[in-house]
């Protein structure tokens, strides 16, 4: 199959942005392995469109750096032009979320069940939340990396709040707790997980 240039762009330039230096080691090497994948293009056709309230926040989120000769002002063009592709979601369950958190964001799975690319091997997108708002604690089986876009704060284990800084993230390794939180800005994180057989 042909992948889409849409796709290709943004695969690119996550790619290096999944191998900075400010990540911790095993982000690295977890999304390395997710790129590896992702050099096969696969794509089962399913999609999901349905669009959510924080939707709207996307330009927003990405307007202090969409025209900014960096990555992330790649990244950001990269993501706008997959707007109409993405596949759409977001968590209602979980504890400890802030009020109304639901309608206050929203997740983009660009290569993953239902994304731009829908595939079950492993999933690439992105997190938007409105600002103040408090994502719920969840885990998944997936081993995970995220990159801040945007100011931001992590939680693991139900440890301290950090901010590892933009460009700068977090690995979970698989089943790990963990939860995010905006402050005075819209938050946007990108993910990458990788998927094992049975997950
Ligand atoms: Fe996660």
């Amino acid at each position: 199959m042909r992948r889409p240039d849409n796709v290709s762009a943004y695969i690119a330039i996550a790619q290096r942005l999944f191998q900075s230096e400010k990540l911790p080691d095993g982000g690295r090497d977890v999304a390395a392995r997710v790129f590896e994948r992702l050099r096969t293009p696969s794509d089962d056709g399913a999609r999901r469109h349905t669009r959510y309230p924080a939707c709207e926040w996307l330009d927003a989120a990405l307007a202090p750096f969409i025209d900014d000769d960096t990555d992330f002002g790649a990244a950001a063009r990269a993501i706008k032009a997959l707007e109409a592709d993405l596949g759409w979601s977001r968590r209602s369950s979980g504890v400890n979320g802030s009020d109304g958190y639901i309608d206050a964001h929203v997740h983009g799975m660009i290569c993953g069940p239902r994304g731009a690319e829908s595939r079950y091997d492993v999933q690439l997108g992105f997190s938007l939340m409105l600002p103040h708002t408090r994502y719920p604690d969840h885990s998944h089986p997936p081993e995970e990396a995220y990159v801040l876009f945007t100011r931001g704060e992590f939680r693991q284990n139900g440890g301290e709040w950090i901010d590892p800084g933009v460009g700068g993230g977090i690995h979970n390794v698989r089943n790990n707790p963990h939860a995010m939180r905006s402050g005075e800005v819209p938050f946007l994180a990108i993910w990458c997980l990788l998927t094992r057989e049975g997950d």
